[in-house]
């Protein structure tokens, strides 16, 4: 079971680097406390460089404590700071080779959630643990769809599924070949687009 050792915030700054000046998020010291997540940002906290950072796919930036022993002993420092590789959130656990992308993860109250885009529609939103199934997604959005006994045994509504991956619960009568989705009975297990 992973951990959550620090959460970790700063704003970006300029700084003096080789002769120019460059504008960086890389400090970040821990707070005490509970802390809000957004959509964009932890509260107090900011990317510098948003090319390369930031973004509702890159709100958080996570980082391993046995990825800070490596450089620490590796460079031969002396002690840990949490935030000193500009992290976030540092972890004991959640190793490289057991995160993979699409995993939800709850922390505290926050639950870091995939989002959903329905891409004939425009529209994109943030599926929660509570939303029910993808069909009941569309409905809250107003997104036009077709339904009939929404468990997943009659195929009334097939939908192409663009991108991502989705899960069923509960499982229907007969899943649709791959890159197709019931979406009555389904849930995303990534961040999804679908063809609605
Ligand atoms: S509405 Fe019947 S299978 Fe989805």
């Amino acid at each position: 079971m992973a951990s959550l050792l620090s959460v970790n915030v700063g704003m970006p700054e300029d700084v003096a680097w080789r002769g120019r000046t460059v504008h960086t998020g890389i400090f970040k010291s821990p707070v005490s406390g509970s802390v809000m997540v957004r959509k964009l940002n932890i509260d107090g906290d900011g990317q510098g460089d948003l090319d390369g950072h930031g973004g509702e796919q890159r709100a958080v930036l996570v980082y391993q404590i046995d990825s800070i022993r490596f450089w620490q002993h590796y460079f031969g420092h002396a002690g840990v700071e949490f935030g000193q590789f500009g992290e976030n959130f540092t972890v004991d656990g959640l190793s490289d080779q057991d995160v993979c992308i699409g995993d939800r993860y709850r922390i505290g109250e926050a639950e870091f959630e995939p989002m959903v885009t329905f891409g004939r529609s425009g529209l994109s939103t943030r599926w929660q643990i509570d939303t029910g199934s993808l069909l009941e997604l569309a409905e809250a959005c107003d997104v036009p769809t077709r339904w009939s006994c929404r468990t997943g045994v009659c195929h009334t509504r097939i939908t192409p599924l663009l991108a991502g991956a989705t899960t069923y619960l509960p499982d229907p009568l007969e899943a649709p070949d791959n890159g197709r989705v019931l979406i009555c009975c389904a849930r995303p297990d990534s961040d999804i687009v679908l063809d609605l």
